[in-house]
């Protein structure tokens, strides 16, 4: 799709369709829409007054062959309450835009932004909106939907200048690897192994131009890293760590390495400890925080930031076997903790634990980690706000504040001495699952925090918000690719 600035009146702009929005205010039709409806001949305000134009949030009216337009339809998207509307409004709305013009079968777009939003934060967002919008999971659909047409041109109507230019530049490199994560996540198990996931990464490290290290079963083993070890014994299906590395061109004495871990259980079956089978299919998205890790390199490795950012990805599969570990069986972690395994199905955290302590290992001095944790931050959160715990007020804070300008919900969740107690084992250092009832995604965090030291720690639980069982307006269901936008910026604030 190709998003392109046009700086010609939006009267003039050909296309299958012009998108504006419409606020919940009174009057509706004013600023840049009472430009629009002169032009034609006050449609606009009549549909108003009919109660048919109110403003709602994503409520679509199309108008057919609009007077005066070169454009053949206009699409007027409802925006919601205008003190409501920020960042996220605008993307998500950009993306529902677009997708119900593509299930239209219309092709050539332009978006023509309201007053006071022609600045290049609202031009970041409205290109993220519009290819996250357009993501789509159909490989294998033989007969693809009929109707719907790829979208090929979007026109950003009236927004001046080199640094708009250069927020679509960013917008897209930031959408287009949020959407490669999301193909990741969507994957069925069979089709993407660790192995095959370690492939997929060594692949995009070489277009991008990235270090890259993969480490099989053997040298897995060689480093002692126990945790990985002993998930991945149940499988067939041998484990891989995936480490990328990118190094800024001029780099500074003393500056921060960002080491990012992502949890990769390529298919979570509980292990011995074995799940329901209700819903069992959808774990094959437990691999979400390391595929979100890989697309934040490959962003990484496009926007070349002055900093330094590593990922360590430990992939595996939970399954159980004549060879899996078994409840109250105890190994070594990498560190040298020794961990009691209560659950076999808490296997996420056994994997982070030694891609932890990998990644100070190859020097990073601030560590953010990604995983699909816990059943239980979705009881805390809804399906609403990713879980954040951090041991350092103000790194976590400047990860809050990214949250915020990339448009992804996070909450910050607490941790403590007293959950600490919680994963106390009798036989080993820890155990890892927290001893008596709630609070079950601290006890999951407060097992990662025994692996980092002194380095400020970051983790997000992306359990709840990683995969969408609905379609919304704005997206496909499935993958979300969630953190990805966040920890870009995060990056950009370092
Ligand atoms: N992968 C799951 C967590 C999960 C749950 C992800 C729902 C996505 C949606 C994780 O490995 C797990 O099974 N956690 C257990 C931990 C428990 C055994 C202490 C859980 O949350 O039930
Ligand atoms: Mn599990
Ligand atoms: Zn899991």
């Amino acid at each position: 799709m190709d998003i392109a600035l046009r700086s010609e009146p939006f009267a003039t702009v050909e296309a299958d369709a012009l998108i504006t929005y419409v606020f919940e205010q009174d009057p509706p039709i004013c600023g840049v829409l009472a430009e629009l409806d002169g032009v034609l001949g006050g449609r606009l305000q009549r549909l108003a007054e009919a109660g048919e134009l109110r403003g709602k949030l994503y409520e679509m009216t199309l108008l057919h062959e609009p007077p005066g337009l070169t454009a053949r339809r206009l699409l007027v998207v409802g925006a919601g309450k205008p003190e409501k509307f920020t960042g996220v409004e605008l993307r998500r709305l950009a993306a529902a835009a677009l997708r119900y013009l593509k299930g239209r079968g219309l092709s050539r777009l332009a978006f023509l932004p309201r007053e006071g939003q022609r600045d290049a934060a609202a031009a970041q967002a409205v290109t993220e909106g519009l290819l996250l919008g357009d993501f789509e999971m159909d490989k294998y659909k033989t007969e693809k939907k009929e109707g719907s047409k790829a979208v090929a041109s979007v026109a950003l109507v009236g927004w001046p200048g080199a640094e708009v230019q250069a927020a679509v530049v960013r917008g897209r490199i930031i959408a287009e690897s949020q959407n490669f994560a999301r193909e990741l996540i969507n994957e069925p198990s069979n089709r993407l192994t660790p192995r095959v996931l370690a492939e997929r990464a060594a692949a995009m490290a070489k277009e991008e131009g990235l270090e890259c290290d993969i480490l099989d079963e053997k040298k897995i083993a060689s480093l002692r890293m126990g945790g990985l070890v002993a998930v991945s014994q149940g499988s067939a299906e041998p484990p891989r760590l995936i480490v990328l590395r990118y190094r800024p061109a001029q780099p500074r004495p003393g500056a921060p390495v960002l080491g990012l871990v992502g949890k990769a259980v390529t298919f979570d079956t509980g292990g011995i400890s074995i799940k329901p089978s209700e819903g069992m299919e959808k774990m094959k998205y437990d691999m979400a925080g390391g595929a979100t890790v890989i697309a934040v390199m490959r962003a990484v490795a496009r926007l070349k930031p002055p900093v330094e950012v590593l990922c360590v990805v430990p992939a595996t599969e939970n399954m159980p076997g004549g060879r899996a570990q078994k409840p109250g069986d105890v190994y070594i972690a990498m560190s040298g903790k020794s961990v009691e395994v209560i659950n076999t199905d808490a296997e996420g955290r056994l994997i982070l634990a030694d891609g932890l302590t990998y990644a100070r290992q190859l020097g990073a001095t601030h560590l953010v980690d990604v995983a699909t944790l816990t059943g239980a931050i979705v009881v805390a959160l809804a399906n609403v706000n990713v879980g954040v715990f951090g041991t350092d007020d103000a790194f976590t804070q400047q990860l809050l504040d990214g949250a915020k300008v990339a448009g992804e919900k996070m909450w910050r969740m607490p941790l403590g001495d007293e959950y600490a107690e919680m994963i106390r084992s009798t036989i080993a250092d820890l155990q890892n699952v927290g001893s008596g009832k709630g609070g079950g995604a601290i006890t999951a965090a407060m097992f990662l925090r025994e692996f980092v030291e002194a380095e400020p720690w970051i983790h997000l639980d992306i359990a709840g918000t990683a995969w969408l069982d609905e379609a919304k307006p704005w997206s496909a269901k499935g993958a979300t690719g969630v953190g990805l936008r966040t920890l870009v910026e995060l990056i950009h604030r370092l």
